[in-house]
């Protein structure tokens, strides 16, 4: 069985609907930041804070390859995983890749001031979410399956998860493509 790859920028929903798509599937649910923080004893923030990106970046892809050779399972990641074309290829390789995305207002809605976002703790936040998304977009867009998340509950976004890969599974998405 595939497993099912929640990619999308901070706020988009990934662990909210991971946890939906999880219960409802019966798959279980790895979260790629959580495993990165258990494996260091520290928090993402402290990560970025000790040693920096790039240091985050290298202990994300060698989760990311440890999970993606599982069969079954509900992988979140964080939204910065796509930027590396070994992880893409990773996950892809038993994966469906799922991109959630929203608009800005409601990404800062979403993700406020907590501190938990190292990349966001800013002065101007919108300007900062603006750019990263630029950079970012043709990056998500790659996605298999890319849903809308604004005004809507991870059990309706599930929903459209679910009925979206039957589809795939069953050739038609695939065959509508040129
Ligand atoms: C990041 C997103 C975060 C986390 C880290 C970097 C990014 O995860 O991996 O702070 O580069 O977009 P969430 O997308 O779950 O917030």
């Amino acid at each position: 069985m595939k497993n099912i790859v929640l990619t999308g920028f901070m706020g988009t929903g990934k662990s909210a609907v991971g946890r939906e798509l999880a219960g409802r599937l019966g798959m279980r649910l790895v979260e790629i930041d959580e495993e990165i923080e258990k494996a260091e004893g520290i928090t993402i923030s402290e990560i970025f804070s000790r040693y920096g990106e790039a240091y985050f970046r290298d202990r994300e892809t060698e989760m990311v390859k440890r999970f993606s050779g599982e069969r079954g399972v509900v992988i979140s990641t964080g939204g910065g995983v796509v930027l590396r074309e070994e992880n893409m290829n990773a996950l892809r390789g038993n994966g469906i890749i799922v991109c959630l995305t929203a608009t800005i207002d409601t990404i800062l809605g979403r993700t406020g001031r907590s501190g938990d976002r190292p990349l966001l703790n800013v002065g101007d936040l919108r300007k900062k979410i603006e750019e990263l998304l630029e950079f970012r977009r043709p990056y998500y867009e790659k996605a298999d399956i890319i849903i809308e998340t604004d005004s809507r509950s991870p059990y309706e976004i599930a929903g459209e998860i679910i009925r979206k890969i039957d589809i795939i599974d069953s050739g038609c998405v695939r065959e509508t493509r040129p």
